[in-house]
């Protein structure tokens, strides 16, 4: 602590005042719903596996086997020489589940809404996105380039009306489907049917 620069000290005490310091606690358990906090049993409602497949002895066994066939480690990036077998099969088998084309397998939800965004989009576009957005959906808009503007949280109308006013010829509405922190889905059929009016299709 005696060597930390004086701003950062002082920022990290004011967290602390406001009650914004955050730390980790320490699970001794596996992802599930009770697990062990600090020691102590608790109900775990604030992980997003929820399917349940964090723990699921089928998805354990399968890590295992492949951990024995290709190592614990790709050593490269898909492009470079990490795509494995594997991530082929699973990308066709969930392009088939989800009837899609093709499927692409990112590592983390950050990782998918920072590439989708940004291959999609340029310094010359126009990114619309809900207020309330998760922040890996703002990080993507930003670093695209593309001029980005929030709507109001599942404000029809102000998305309109942001719609009309940008001038940039590709322009493109992003949401999140069910809101994590709020818990409460977008108007897809509106936002939808609003981008099929604006644009005449
Ligand atoms: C709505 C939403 N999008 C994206 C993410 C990021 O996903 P990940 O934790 O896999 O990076 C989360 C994570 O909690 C999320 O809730």
């Amino acid at each position: 602590m005696d060597t930390m620069d004086a701003t950062l000290h002082a920022a990290l005490g004011e967290r602390r005042i406001q009650h914004l310091y955050r730390q980790r606690s320490h699970l001794t358990s596996g992802c599930a719903a009770m697990i062990t906090v600090d020691g102590k049993p608790q109900h775990n409602f604030c992980s997003n596996d929820y399917l349940g497949l964090a723990g699921h002895p089928d998805i354990a066994l399968a890590l295992k086997a492949g951990a024995d066939q290709y190592g614990t480690g790709s050593g490269a990036s898909h492009l470079i020489s990490g795509h494995s077998e594997a991530h082929e099969n699973l990308e066709q088998q969930l392009a088939e589940f989800t009837g899609r084309p093709r499927a692409l397998l990112f590592s983390t939800g950050y990782m998918a809404n920072m590439g989708v965004i940004t291959a999609l989009m340029g310094r010359h576009d126009m990114v619309l996105q809900d207020y309330l957005n998760h922040a890996s959906l703002l990080d993507g808009g930003r670093l695209s380039r593309a001029q980005m503007q929030r709507y109001k949280h599942s404000n029809i109308e102000d998305l309109a009306a942001k719609l009309d006013a940008s001038h940039a010829s590709r322009k493109l509405v992003v949401t999140d489907g069910v809101f994590s922190m709020d818990g409460d889905l977008a108007p897809l059929v509106s936002v939808a049917e609003t981008l099929r009016h604006k644009s005449g299709l």
